[in-house]
């Protein structure tokens, strides 16, 4: 099969493109390497899939470029680009929100609509719900982001549907729970708290810590991608990706400071708006629809993120 990844340099996107291309499928990977971390890190992510042969790199930028081409022939798209991150989301940089998030999808879906009959499996969040009100959050809560990234996630969501319902994409798509691992972006609080540990540098931490998230190992979402491109009877409709290790904050920087063996200079610093307190997946939909099971502990997740930071060739990150 040919895929299409778009978002292929990024953090989840360089995993999925691996995952296709050691399947044996030809993968033409987008990205545009958009500025939001540093290009050369996102160049670093696709050396693996480089290797193959069967990996071909485009570098478009979908809200701008002419899809037709990049879509006709592929029999899956999965659609990973993005503008990631919560707490940049307000303020100036929203028209990047809107422009990767919302302008992009519709470009992308547009194409496909009219050029392919691909499967298309699209990357939402878990900012689509804002605070939840019930735990584990099942699909059918009402969404009520609290983040205008949440807001383009949603938008982008429902675009996906609109295009299922009326003109016949075949779309279906992943709401992904907080997701850490090698390769996860530099802005994110694992990597910044592993790294500013290895450090001895002090840790800036949102809020008191004790705000609880379902984290998921960047590979547990990569099987989750893989099912929902072949899976049956899951196009229109939306899933919960969580990785069932449910933990607060303040429980993994314990963990931090046990697997590197020193104490941590924690400084706390005021919530961030658009944090939320909470986030707990119900996969029973996805166990069900697409035999999601996620397989890696917290312990052995980080312990894969913390050794991947310390690999001996790391490059020093500002
Ligand atoms: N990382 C998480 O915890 C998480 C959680 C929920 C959802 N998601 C979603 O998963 C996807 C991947 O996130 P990530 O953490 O890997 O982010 P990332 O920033 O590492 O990857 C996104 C990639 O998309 C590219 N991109 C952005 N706009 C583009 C455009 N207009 N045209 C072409 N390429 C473009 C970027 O250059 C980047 O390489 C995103 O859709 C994100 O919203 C991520």
């Amino acid at each position: 099969m040919r895929a299409l990844v778009t978002g292929c340099a990024g953090f989840i996107g360089s995993h999925v493109t691996e995952a296709l291309l050691g399947a044996g499928h030809d993968v033409v990977g987008v990205d545009c390497f958009n500025d939001n971390y540093a290009r050369r890190e996102k160049l670093a992510n696709l050396d693996q899939a480089r290797d193959f042969s069967a990996f071909e790199f485009v570098p478009v930028d979908l809200a701008r470029g002419d899809l037709a081409d990049l879509v006709a022939g592929c029999g899956l798209v999965v659609h990973l680009a993005a503008e990631p991150g919560v707490r940049q989301s307000w303020g100036d940089r929203f028209d990047a929100y809107l422009r990767n998030n919302v302008m992009a999808t519709h470009q992308l879906l547009r194409a496909v609509a009219s050029h392919s009959d691909a499967r298309l499996v699209y990357a939402s969040s878990s900012s689509v719900y804002g605070q939840a009100e019930t735990f584990p959050t099942r699909e059918d809560a009402l969404p009520r982001p609290l983040s205008p990234y949440g807001v383009t996630k949603l938008d982008a969501e429902h675009l996906c549907s609109l295009y299922h319902a009326h003109q016949g994409v075949r779309a279906v798509s992943l709401r992904l729970f907080s997701v850490y691992g090698p390769r996860q972006r530099p802005d994110m609080a694992f990597g910044r708290f592993i790294r500013a540990a290895a450090a001895g540098e002090p840790i800036r931490v949102f809020g008191d810590g004790e705000q609880r998230r379902d984290f998921t190992f960047v590979g547990d979402v990569v099987d989750a991608v893989l099912s929902a491109a072949v899976a049956e009877g899951v196009e229109g409709r939306v899933y919960n990706i969580g990785g069932g290790s449910q933990a607060s904050v303040n429980e993994a920087l314990a963990r931090i400071r046990e697997m590197l063996g020193r104490s941590l200079d924690i400084e706390h610093a005021p919530p961030e708006a658009g944090d939320v307190r909470s986030t707990g997946a119900d996969t029973a939909r996805a166990r069900a629809d697409l035999g999601f099971r996620p397989t890696t502990t917290l312990a052995d997740g980080l312990a894969a993120h913390v050794a991947w930071i310390l690999r001996e060739d790391a490059p020093a990150y500002p």
